[in-house]
């Protein structure tokens, strides 16, 4: 059980390194946004919007926000709009796609008329429900982001297109999102003709150059196929003890703790705006909005050994049952059609550059490989940092203009 306090330590240590001198500002001055659901913030920003609640073949209800258009716009769109999904990443939600208005890729890609809907994942603050498990049951958190692509992304991108009428979406992933699509599209490879084609965030799929903490806990922490394998029910970091970590008493509601700044570097490579972080503190409010440890516990098979994109290792005696092999296979990256544009950050400790070049490489569906002008944008900053509107996203909108309707 070594191991599963190394990897509990990992992650949790984001929550509790700064933990000790934590206590809520007297007077805070921590701005609306910090605090508002999905629903709610789409509306606050001046986008309508509604939410659709998505059943997956396995049971799991999850909810999935649409933007139904532009800023302001409250008439009916007259002509047929190109669905796009956007999947978050690791213990995240959708609040986390909408934190601010400008500069933000969902409104962005709705005041572009697209029709943007924002995915969730079972096990987070929107996907707690199940049509006869309780989450209060060990078995309703037995999934990793295998599931999320090959049930939750599915059952999504099927809604999508029953409820538009389209033949095929858009999808965008950030970090695990991408990561579940994969799955999906190896898995499932007539899924590559409903998906007409993928943006990738820094893409968590190849860890074979990983940097920072988890090269260290690579290097130094006891791991064996053992017990990385009996890792895999339980839930993992709910939103239930925020919103006072990381934020200091000292200087109001908005500023972090440094050594909670410092947990995330350490992880997640530098800041591209060091000394003034302007979303740090927002998001801090809404991730982490609920995981498994399955889902920490696959991709720390996959950083430990290095050695690709494989299934998640149950063991020998379950693997053989499950995959007809002692040892998890690889998915298959070469059913993996769709056109896919992938956009990398030199900081990024977690998408390397190196390993989404590999990856880009190895994908048949390769379209477009984007190394972000800023090159000291980290594994976040590509999702959540302001430049990323001028410096990534204008790109994108470009790639993705080729596949409207
Ligand atoms: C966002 O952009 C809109 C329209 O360009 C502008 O009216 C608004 O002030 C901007 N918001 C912020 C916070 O800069
Ligand atoms: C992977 O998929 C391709 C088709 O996309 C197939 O030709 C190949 O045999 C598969 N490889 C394995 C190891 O199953």
């Amino acid at each position: 059980m070594a191991a599963f306090r190394t990897i509990l330590a990992v992650s949790a240590v984001l929550l509790a390194a700064a933990e000790a001198n934590l206590r809520a500002p007297a007077n805070t001055k921590v701005p609306t946004e910090a605090w508002l659901t999905t629903p709610e913030l789409i509306e606050f920003w001046g986008y309508p919007g509604e939410t659709h609640t998505v059943v997956t073949e396995d049971g799991y209800v999850v909810d999935v926000h649409r933007i139904l258009g532009r800023r302001g716009q409250v008439d009916k769109p007259r002509r047929r709009k190109t669905p796009v999904l956007i999947a978050h990443g690791y213990g995240a939600s959708s609040e986390c796609m909408v934190l601010r208005d400008n500069n933000t890729l969902a409104f962005m890609l709705a005041n572009e008329d697209f029709d943007v809907w924002l995915g969730n994942t079972r096990g987070n603050f929107y996907g707690r429900r199940h049509s006869h498990l309780s989450s209060a049951d060990q078995r309703f958190w037995d999934f990793s982001w295998h599931e999320n692509g090959v049930f939750d992304m599915r059952a999504t991108i099927d809604y999508m297109l029953a409820t538009t009428g389209e033949a095929s979406v858009a999808v965008l992933g950030h970090s695990m999102g991408a990561t579940s699509l994969f799955a999906l599209l190896a898995e499932m490879p007539e899924y590559n003709a409903k998906v007409r084609a993928a943006f990738l965030l820094g893409p968590a799929v190849y860890f074979h150059s990983v940097r920072g903490t988890f090269n260290e806990v690579r290097k130094r922490a006891p791991w064996s196929e053992r017990t990385l394998s009996l890792i895999r029910l339980e839930n993992f970091m709910t939103r239930a003890p925020y919103p006072r970590l990381c934020f200091s008493n000292l200087g109001g509601g908005m500023t972090i703790n440094p050594n909670c700044i410092r947990v995330f570097t350490d992880a997640q490579g530098p800041f591209f705006n060091t000394n003034h972080n302007t979303y740090l503190p927002i998001l801090l409010r809404h991730w982490p909005a609920g995981t498994s440890v399955g889902q920490l516990a696959h991709f720390m098979q996959l950083i430990v050994k290095g050695d690709g994109f494989k299934k998640f290792d149950h063991g020998p005696e379950r693997n053989r049952v499950l995959y007809g092999t002692a040892s998890p296979p690889p998915y298959n990256l070469t059913n993996v059609r769709s056109p896919c544009f992938f956009y990398y950050c030199d900081n990024d400790y977690q998408a390397n550059p190196k390993d989404v070049r590999r990856l880009a490489a190895d994908v048949p569906g390769t379209a477009g490989l984007f190394r972000t002008p800023a090159r000291a944008f980290n594994h976040l900053d590509i999702m959540y940092e302001e430049a990323a509107g001028e410096l990534v996203y204008k790109r994108l909108l470009r790639d993705i203009a080729k596949y409207r309707n």
